[in-house]
């Protein structure tokens, strides 16, 4: 069975005490409460991460960055390397969200080599895909999705490519209130998976973790969660506050 994988996606909010108070909420959750085949993951802004990986460094919650760049180091400012992560023991990686497409612009070429630095750097990339509203509505859902892996994903190896989780976040979806419908999520989830069969062969679309992002909340994580092809959730609002997200986390039939 393939391991679950619920991450919170904190995105630009919290100071540094409402991160501190988050991060210990949820640790102090997993310390009392055995978790089973559920990977919780918590990627806070990069100026928390420090105090996250301590946090977290003797529970069952691991860390992920939001993005990196796709160089190891040098005239980069502000950016933040692979290497870097590595070396504050980050586990994920967020790379490819809607956002970044969006506000900076980022290229499925320009994806593709932060998916290449993480590798490089024991980090796995979750990486995001999905389509915008106009997108689904002219019925080209599928194709958009199936770009997205060809152009930032597909030039892996067998081998790179089991380090990879995929999200699938539709742009429609993202803080928006609107989630996709349990059909919808476990329709796409299918199809992705069966892009990655295509490509890798069905062992490593059955090992790859496939998430569900986009207005997944502690009301209806449990049915989406329970498709066959849904395996766990990006999770950004709800992620913000620690009662939500640890219902969420709970939300497997057997998490427990
Ligand atoms: P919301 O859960 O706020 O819709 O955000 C989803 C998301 O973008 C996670 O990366």
């Amino acid at each position: 069975m393939r391991n679950r994988i619920v991450a919170g996606n904190w995105k630009m909010n919290k100071t540094f005490e409402e991160a501190e108070g988050l991060v210990f909420e949820i640790v102090d959750f997993l310390e009392e409460n055995e978790i089973i085949n559920t990977e919780v993951v918590i990627c806070p802004p990069a100026l928390y991460l420090e105090l996250a990986s301590d946090a977290a460094v003797e529970s069952q919650v691991e860390i992920g960055a939001q993005n990196v760049y796709a160089r190891e180091s040098g005239a980069y400012t502000g950016e933040i390397s692979a290497p870097m992560l590595q070396s504050m023991e980050i586990a994920y990686c967020i790379i490819g969200h809607s956002e970044r497409r969006k506000y900076f612009k980022e290229s499925n070429e320009l994806l593709a080599e932060k998916v290449i630095a993480c590798l490089n750097n024991d980090i796995r990339p979750i990486f995001c895909i999905g389509e915008t509203l106009d997108e689904r509505e002219a019925g080209n859902h599928f194709k958009v999705v199936e770009d997205q892996l060809n152009e930032a994903l597909f030039n892996l190896s067998s081998g790179e490519f089991q380090n990879i989780v995929i999200a699938y976040e539709p742009v429609w979806a993202i803080g928006t209130g609107v989630t996709a419908t349990s059909a919808q999520a476990q329709e796409m989830h299918a199809y992705i998976r069966s892009l990655l069969a295509g490509k890798y062969g069905s062992d490593v679309a059955d090992q790859t973790r496939i998430l569900y992002g986009g207005s997944c909340n502690a009301l209806n994580a449990a049915e989406l969660f329970s498709n066959p092809d849904v395996d766990g959730g990006l999770i950004g609002g709800a992620s913000l506050i620690g009662h939500d997200f640890i219902e969420i986390i709970k939300s497997f039939p057997d998490a427990s």
